[in-house]
């Protein structure tokens, strides 16, 4: 398929540009009417399994630690998730009514490849959750869900990543309803916010400008720690990785309640710490992490709602987010993520679309 950069510098800022867009045909593809959920052929029956087994490389491996959450709050099935090359080596024993699920933006990155062959009879079913749909994951799975991001070009994954969040929540809270676990009133409030996530993720990027302006100061670092609570630990994480990948600046994600147990001894004025904070149920909790941070001269750039940011107070530097519930909360903290790693690795004059020693899909070992 021939796609050009539609009038941006770089594929990856086309690509998180479109997020509003390809969100909203995923959220259309699997909500055809518009307020109830309908998977693709024939779909799937949650209530034939105790368990989920979750694998997949890089940024999709994010993704389904984020599902994590959700399939294990909404719909109460417990969840395992694996980076596809440590599964499929160690060869974990599947019990019983456990269905595998893949996620993969290319459907060819071959450790998952591997590990879907080793689940075929031993998982009860395997799904695949791929962007190029006619791949060879999802081929070799009994149920394909196509995410409807469209062509992703820039090796660092952007509406792919966000597209594979949209599909996962909403098979949690398709989990969730067929398993008795959700209530059709909120279920219908969930769906409804759905719908309405376009319109949110647009506005969060109306925070480009000043996340540009913010990545001029963290391209001067060496190092950038992240943090995150609950849903938003997988966000942090992600963050970080975009970080490293483009803009080759050594970042690492902590949940931040594991701040006290190692990182804070690296913490010095000349480490930004990137907050991933809605404020949610824990807040209070992340805003004595912040403390802890600025006690020791760290530089804390919150990103948060504007409730957040009036809570916690003086802070380096904050980025307000539209407030939305908290379920849909990882879709939406992940642009800014984006844009920082973007705008850093523009500022820090590196190949955004080609980072060096880095693939757009790992096809060999
Ligand atoms: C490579 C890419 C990442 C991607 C990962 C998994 O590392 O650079 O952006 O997340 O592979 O790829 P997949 O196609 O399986 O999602």
């Amino acid at each position: 398929t021939m796609v050009d950069k539609g009038g941006h510098k770089h594929f990856m800022g086309k690509e998180i540009a479109e997020q509003p867009r390809v969100i909203g045909e995923a959220i259309r593809a699997y909500m055809p009417d518009g307020d109830t959920i309908a998977l693709p052929d024939g779909g799937f029956d949650f209530t034939a399994v105790d368990r989920l087994t979750l694998v997949a490389c890089g940024t999709a491996y994010y993704a389904c630690l984020t599902a994590k959450y959700w399939f294990e709050q909404l719909a109460r099935l417990p969840v395992e998730v694996d980076v596809a090359s440590e599964f499929r080596y160690r060869e974990p024993p599947i019990p019983a009514r456990t269905a595998a699920l893949f996620v993969s933006q290319s459907g060819e990155t071959a450790d998952t490849l591997a590990a879907l062959r080793y689940c075929e009879g031993k998982a009860s079913s395997i799904l695949a959750v791929v962007n190029v749909a006619e791949s060879s994951i999802a081929r070799e799975s009994d149920l394909v869900l196509p995410i409807h991001a469209g062509v992703e070009v820039g090796v660092a994954s952007t509406k792919a990543f966000t597209c594979q969040l949209t599909v996962l929540l909403i098979l949690a809270l398709e989990a969730a309803r067929q398993r008795g676990e959700i209530s059709p009133e909120r279920l219908a409030d969930v769906l409804s916010q759905l719908r309405n996530l376009p319109a949110v993720i647009g506005n969060a990027l109306d925070t480009d400008a000043f996340a540009a302006h913010v990545s001029n100061e963290l391209a001067e670092a060496q190092d950038v720690l992240f943090l995150g609570r609950g849903l938003m630990f997988p966000i942090a994480m992600e963050g970080a990785l975009k970080m490293k990948e483009i803009s080759y600046i050594h970042a690492e994600a902590y949940a931040s309640g594991e701040l006290k147990h190692g990182p804070i001894a690296l913490i010095d004025s000349h480490v930004p710490v990137v907050v991933m904070a809605p404020r949610d149920a824990l807040y209070d909790k992340t805003v004595s992490n912040m403390q802890e941070v600025m006690a020791r001269g760290g530089k804390v750039l919150l990103i948060s709602d504007s409730a957040g940011i009036e809570q916690a107070g003086e802070v380096w530097r904050s980025i307000t987010l539209p407030r939305i519930d908290p379920l849909l909360t990882p879709i939406l903290y992940a642009l800014p993520a984006q844009l920082l790693a973007y705008h850093t690795a523009i500022a820090k004059g590196t190949d955004v679309d080609q980072p060096r020693n880095l693939a757009k899909s790992v096809t060999v070992e």
